[in-house]
This record gives structure tokens, sequence and C-alpha cells, in this order.
């Protein structure tokens, strides 16, 4: 099978609507998606990305009267963010309609919705006319993809479409929040920020170390290159025997880095990371060297991206 690359975001939801499973751009990433509604279709989704089935995914909608065919309550806090920052990069985790089948929430009682903001993203979703259960649309394990090129390379051979959309705005997944209890609680940081979503419900439960399991996607190592990842303060830390390695921060490159990048703010930190990840990958690079942002903002999503890429070496 190769991948059909698709312009028109009909075409990509007669996809969808066949029961079958079509990469698509969003402003955070891309997403591999499938109707919420259809357990066969979503299977799919696991299969191609080799992704655990433990794992729960996202249901994508276009319009707030799909919501209540996939949570089965609405709390406060959730009323107010979704009031907020719908369509957006935010995700908010309620308890589950049964309408949505158990795979797609990894057998919760919960399910994880959210109202992308990018024009094609809605043209995609209306025309599919059911809510669409997607992840990122990587191979399990591997950074998220920020270009239709980065969904072709991943799983180009294993999907039967794709819609073409521009490189995504943010480049990190959507904020996560748990909306079910009286307090939320931030289970993935993104672009909607910690600050802003407190600014919005008064209170935020911030889980101290990142890359816990608070998320139970965030329990994989995920967001990784092949290149171990080091985070390191500014390059004064750079060991001065390294070899074969990259740079990115808003620091001035070592001259020995055979590869580097430098992000002016947080939020272009954020946009270009995955893409130099990969880049790093198709360089052969044996080490990164991310320079640490403080963790406000989107510097908490950059942050929490590092230490996750960084585990388990
Ligand atoms: O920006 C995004 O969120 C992208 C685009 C495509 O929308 N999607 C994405 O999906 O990043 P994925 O599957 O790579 O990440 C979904 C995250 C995982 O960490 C997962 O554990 C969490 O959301 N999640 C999903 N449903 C959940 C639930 N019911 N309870 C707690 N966490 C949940
Ligand atoms: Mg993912």
């Amino acid at each position: 099978m190769k991948a059909k690359l698709i312009s028109s975001p009909r075409d990509a939801a007669a996809f969808i609507k066949g029961g079958e499973i079509v990469g698509f751009p969003t402003e955070t990433v891309y997403g591999l998606g499938a109707n919420a509604f259809d357990a066969k279709a979503v299977k799919k989704i696991f299969a191609a990305k080799g992704r655990p089935a433990d794992n729960p995914l996202i249901v994508h909608i276009h319009s707030m009267r799909q919501l209540s065919d996939v949570a089965c309550r609405i709390t406060p806090s959730a009323k107010k963010l979704m009031a907020k920052f719908f369509p957006g990069p935010l995700s908010i985790v309620l308890p589950r309609n049964k309408k949505i089948p158990p795979v797609v929430s990894a057998s919760l009682p919960t399910v994880c919705v959210r109202m992308p903001s990018l024009q094609i993203t809605r043209k995609f979703l209306r025309a599919c006319g059911v809510p669409v259960a997607a992840p990122s649309a990587n191979l399990s394990g591997k950074p998220s993809p920020t270009t239709w090129h980065h969904v072709e390379h991943d799983l180009g051979g294993r999907i039967p479409a794709i819609l073409k959309g521009p490189p995504c705005r943010h480049g990190l997944e959507s904020t996560v929040v748990d909306c079910t209890k009286k307090v939320p609680r931030l289970l993935r940081a993104g672009a909607i920020s910690a600050e802003q979503i407190i600014g919005v419900v008064g209170e935020l439960d911030i889980p101290k170390a990142a890359g816990k399991a608070v998320s139970p996607g965030m329990k994989y190592r995920h967001y990784s290159p092949e290149a171990k990842v080091f985070i390191v303060k500014d390059a004064g830390e750079i060991p001065s025997n390294a070899k074969n390695f990259a740079f990115i921060g808003s620091a001035p490159p070592p001259k020995k880095a055979i590869f580097s990048a430098r992000p002016k703010t947080a939020s272009h930190y954020a946009k270009i990371l995955f893409a130099f990840f990969r880049k790093c990958d198709e360089k052969k690079i044996l080490a990164i060297y991310a320079q640490a942002v403080p963790k406000t903002g989107m510097g908490r999503a950059v942050m929490e991206r590092l230490k996750k890429a960084s585990h388990g070496h």
C-alpha cells in the first residue's frame, strides 16, 4: 500500500466514512483519524502506528453539537475551558458517552475531546459528519509529525491516505486537562499554558514530575529521536570530547556541533523541535544537546517533551 496524497478535505472524509483511516493536519501536530463510533476502524489506527492498546485516543469534533455524543457529562470547569479555548490546541478529559466504544479510550470510563481550529481540519471534520478519534500520526515511539512529509515517512506504507495541509503552527501536541474532578488536572502541557487555564478556572492541579504516568500515554517513551537527548543549561555544559552531536537552543551553537537550530522563543522552540529531532535522525547524529528554557507559557510544554525524549538512557 502507498498512501494517496489528498488536497481535498471532502475526499479525505470519504475514507473516514468508508471505515478507513486517514492522516490529517491540525494546528498542533498531524493526526491519524478514524470514525470514533466505529471500533473496527479505530483498531486500524492502533495497528498502523504500533500503538499499545492501553494508550487512549483523542476524539476530534467540529461543532459543540457533537459533544453530547462523545461525553455524557460536561463539568463546570470543562464548560468554562471550552467556552474560552475551543476551537484550539486544548483537549479535555470528561466522562465517556457509551456511544464511543471502549477501544477509543483504552477501556477507561473517560474520553478526551478536542476541537481543532485549523480551517482545513474543520472542513475535514465537518465533511466526516462523525467525531474522529485520532492520535498523532507517527509510528509509536517516534516524534509527532509536524508536516505531511513526516506522516508519509512513518506511515506512507501502512495507511491508505494523507490529507495534505500546512506545516503545523504549534508543533507540539495539544494541552490535555482532566476535567472529571473538582479541581482540573494538567495531564500534558501544550500551547494553551497552565497560566491561561488558571486564568479561566482559578485552580489547576499540576503533577510534579513531568513524564510520570499521569496520563496513560505519558508513561511511554516517546517524542524520541534515535540520538540520545541531553538537557543542558547552556552550551558550556557540553563535554569537550563530544562527537557527532547537534545543538538546539537560544545560545550561540558550539563550533563543533554538526547540526544546530537557534529558536528565539519558547513558541519557536516548540514549533521546530520535532522536525529538528527527525533531521538529526536523517543525519545519523548520536547525541542532541538541548538547552533548557524557563517552565512558563510554552516553555513548560517544551521542557516536558525534552524530559520525555531524554528518558531511558
Ligand atoms: O494535538 C494533539 O493532541 C494531537 C492532534 C492530532 O489532535 N493528538 C495527539 O494524540 O497528540 P496522542 O494520542 O498522541 O496523545 C493523546 C494523549 C495521550 O497522552 C493520552 O494518554 C491522553 O491524550 N488521553 C487520551 N484519552 C485520555 C483519557 N481518557 N484520560 C487521560 N488521558 C487521555
Ligand atoms: Mg502521540
